[in-house]
């Protein structure tokens, strides 16, 4: 059985690792994995290639950066010609990003069974381009495999047909439980003489927060009050950086310490030992809720409900006010406690593999996959 992963962002890389580990167990399944090059630059790409231990992509598409249409547009165009030439019997995507859904749709216009880990998340924001990449792989894929319950019902409401659907747990916390003890040895607070372990971490990419103006500088205002208070490490995304450069306002800088974008090992061992986390990022909702870290979320909405209900997330979405009294009640030892998610437990690829191994292929595609062959 020959399987192929598209990833093309960095979410991606901490979710296809554990997957492809677990596929090596079995014999009977080869595989390869094509980047589509949506992030490129090392220290977004290279370096969790590196550290999560994936052998390097047999292809590159390289379509770099580019409005939503032209970069969707590119890998529908360059991918297709890959996935024809190799004829896999399964693809596999991963997460919501722009390279996720141009992938399932070239596999499905070419009737390539699609996988889609980490399916059924909504945040019922169609202004996010995250929730309709979610929508649309979603009702092409022909398996789905779920992080949380919830996803289930989502998918249940849309008449996705229960049998192509697994709740099989979180491929993103593979990764954190594969790589916590080396992220605890990590030489990055030194580094970074961060030795009271009294600081707080932030990032920030989505474009409802960084495109604005007047919500940035709202935002850097509230992140450099609160950094009087205690350290505020800020990792910038390069689309943050590019926007702060823009903008040209007079953010001090000195008290908040802006940082390249980390490694994923460096980024996990500050997440671990932060007092606390806030973010406008995905995964980063999910890896704070397992760590037990208090995390206050730059957005009105999630689709990760879990982590708001079991997890130590809060949404404080746009108001700067509440963002400085939560961090505030934080600081003076009044965090939001948390439980880890059922099947948040390092063996989420595991059931996924096994789930492939048990699936039986539609016949439709198991026609036009031997029609292909014979061409
Ligand atoms: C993408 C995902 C988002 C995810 C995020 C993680 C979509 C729609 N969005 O957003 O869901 O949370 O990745 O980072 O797919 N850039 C570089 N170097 C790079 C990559 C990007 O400089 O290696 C800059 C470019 O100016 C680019 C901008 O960042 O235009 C945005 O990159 P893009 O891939 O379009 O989306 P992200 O904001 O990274």
């Amino acid at each position: 059985m020959h399987i192929v992963h598209v990833v093309g962002a960095r979410p991606n890389f901490m979710k296809v690792a554990p997957v492809m580990r677990a596929l090596e167990c079995w014999d009977c399944v080869r595989q390869s994995l094509i980047h589509t090059g949506q992030h490129y630059d090392a220290n977004m790409s290279d370096i969790f290639f590196q550290q999560l231990g994936m052998p390097s992509p047999s292809v590159n598409l390289g379509v770099g950066s580019g409005s939503h249409a032209q970069q969707t547009a590119r890998i529908l165009s360059n991918l297709e010609t890959v996935v024809r030439d190799s004829r896999p019997d399964l693809v596999l995507v991963y997460g919501d990003v722009n390279s996720t859904m141009a992938a399932a749709l070239v596999c499905a216009k070419l009737l390539v069974p699609i996988g889609h880990v980490e399916a059924g998340l909504r945040s019922f924001d169609r202004t996010m381009p995250e929730e309709i990449n979610r929508l649309l792989t979603d009702q092409i894929a022909d398996l789905l495999f779920t992080p949380s319950a919830d996803g289930d019902e989502n998918l249940r409401q849309e008449g996705v047909k229960p049998e192509k659907v697994f709740l099989v747990g979180n491929v993103m916390i593979d990764s954190l439980v594969h790589l916590l003890p080396i992220a605890e040895k990590s030489s990055v607070r030194k580094t970074l003489h961060l030795y009271s372990g009294h600081f707080g971490l932030v990032t920030l990419h989505r474009p409802s927060n960084v495109e604005d103006p007047a919500t940035l500088a709202s935002i850097m205002h509230a992140l450099e009050k609160i950094s009087r208070e205690v350290t505020i490490l800020f990792p910038l995304h390069p689309r943050t950086r590019q926007r702060l450069k823009t903008f040209n306002r007079q953010f001090s800088g000195s008290l908040i310490h802006m940082l390249d974008p980390m490694s994923y090992v460096d980024f996990l061992a500050l997440q671990r030992f932060a007092k606390f986390v806030i973010t406008d990022s995905g995964g980063v909702q999910e890896e704070t809720t397992y760590l037990g870290v208090p995390c206050l979320t730059l957005r009105e909405n999630t689709e990760r409900p879990v982590t708001v209900t079991l997890g130590t997330n809060i949404l404080v979405g746009r108001d700067m006010n509440r963002l400085s009294s939560e961090v505030g009640r934080i600081l003076a030892g009044d965090r939001k406690s948390g439980q880890v998610p059922p099947l948040w437990d390092g063996h989420a690829a595991e059931r996924i593999a096994q789930s492939i191994m048990s699936w039986n292929r539609p016949q439709r595609l198991v026609e036009c996959h031997v029609e292909r062959a014979v061409i």
